[in-house]
């Protein structure tokens, strides 16, 4: 299979933020990419509340539909959670799962983030599967190892470049406006390529994983961001809630 089988993935994370008013975002960005053909896949992970209607505007868009988070299991006694099945009877193709905000808020372990992997794939979704480095580790120079030990806990049996994404976010980058140099974003990719040539069945599949870079990125620097090399797209919170600047990143494609 090609590698351009798997194009560049720009998704926008909406995270905590959206009400029924915000589906005028989502019909702004489609109207925008109407004729645009950008070379990359374009996704929206709006709030649970919001997926159902959003596919309801997105229609057969080439807009892509993902949750932020599912459970591990199909059903049952689990109240607030939602599952992976259940994303995939609205429409969704994907789920991110191991936001460093979940990790944090809700203290899921590298153990938690591979079961909510695999019930993604086993629904037929894409595990956009986040990873990234702390301020603290950064600074010890512990980051790679950080991103191997994500990278061996955090994806179950079966990934590979069909089910799987990779965002590489550093947890310092998120929300902040800071973002790494090119240099480090070239170096943390690079480290994430290799490991994962391991868990997805050799260096041919890893070649094609998509590896997104997020934390920070903006209109103003995602053309920099998108041309480090092994960075296959953007995982975007904050400027993904306005169509302007979301459709301001996906231009990186253009
Ligand atoms: P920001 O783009 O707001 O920094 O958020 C990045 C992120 O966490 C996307 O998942």
């Amino acid at each position: 299979m090609p590698a351009h089988d798997f194009p560049p993935l720009v998704a926008g994370n909406w995270k905590m933020n959206g009400t029924l008013a915000s589906l005028d975002e989502a019909r702004a960005l489609m109207k925008k990419l109407q004729g645009a053909n950008p070379r990359c896949d374009v996704m929206l992970c709006p709030p649970f509340t919001l997926i159902h209607p959003m596919a309801g505007v997105l229609g057969d868009s080439t807009i892509a539909l993902g949750g932020q988070d599912c459970h591990w299991e199909r059903s049952g006694a689990h109240t607030g959670d939602i599952a992976a099945e259940m994303l995939a009877d609205l429409g969704c193709t994907a789920v991110i799962v191991g936001h460093s905000e979940r990790r944090t808020d809700h203290g899921e372990t590298d153990e938690i983030v591979k079961r909510k992997a695999a019930a993604a794939h086993r629904a037929g979704l894409v595990s956009i599967v986040c990873i990234g480095e702390t301020i603290d580790e950064r600074k010890a120079g512990k980051t790679l190892d950080v991103l191997s030990r994500q990278i061996a806990g955090s994806l179950p049996e079966g990934a590979n470049a069909a089910n799987t994404v990779i965002a590489y976010e550093p947890v310092w980058a998120i929300g902040t406006g800071l973002t790494p140099t090119t240099d480090e974003v070239a170096e943390a990719h690079a480290h994430i390529r290799k490991e994962l040539a391991a868990r997805v069945g050799g260096e041919e599949e890893a070649a094609r994983v998509r590896i997104q870079y997020g934390g920070s990125v903006k209109p103003n620097n995602a053309h920099e961001l998108m041309s480090v090399p092994n960075v296959d797209g953007a995982l975007v919170g904050g400027a993904s809630l306005k169509a302007a600047d979301f459709f301001g990143i996906i231009e990186a494609y253009l």
